[in-house]
């Protein structure tokens, strides 16, 4: 099986980024322990702060990967173009927030990819990744 991680903007600071409210830990350091979790699968990761380059990245792996995992960081407030994508490949998408947006402001309250996603995990923290590829597996 192969999998993807995909995150947006500003996750590239997870670690240093508003702590309190997504934590201590350097993304790269715990997608290493997620790969130890799951050796049986090819895990890949991929992060980039613009939209055309997460676009591209959801056609590249959107018709040979059996699931993407998705944080589109501020992107799933307000990008109709990510929705799209989501729309127009193969690979079913899960949605994952690790902060709980409901409990934030309200412009997080909306995603516009949430109905192209088969699910949407929010406020679980980077468990929440892992919780994706479990249901994905
Ligand atoms: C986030 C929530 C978004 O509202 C925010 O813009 C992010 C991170 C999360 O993982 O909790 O960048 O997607």
């Amino acid at each position: 099986m192969k999998m993807i991680i995909i995150n947006g903007p500003n996750l590239n600071l997870l670690g240093s980024r508003e702590p309190d409210i997504y934590g201590r830990q350097p993304f790269e350091e715990y997608f290493a322990t997620l790969q130890q979790e799951f050796p049986g699968i090819t895990l890949h990761y991929f992060q980039s702060n613009s939209e055309g380059a997460l676009i591209d990245k959801l056609h590249e792996a959107g018709f040979t990967y059996d699931g993407i995992v998705l944080n589109a960081g501020a992107y799933s407030h307000t990008s109709i173009a990510i929705a799209d994508a989501i729309a127009a490949i193969r690979t079913p998408v899960i949605e994952v927030h690790i902060s709980n947006v409901y409990e934030r402001e309200e412009f997080r309250h909306h995603s516009y990819l949430a109905p192209n996603c088969v699910g949407c995990i929010t406020g679980l923290g980077l468990r929440g990744y892992e919780l994706a590829i479990r249901y994905f597996l």
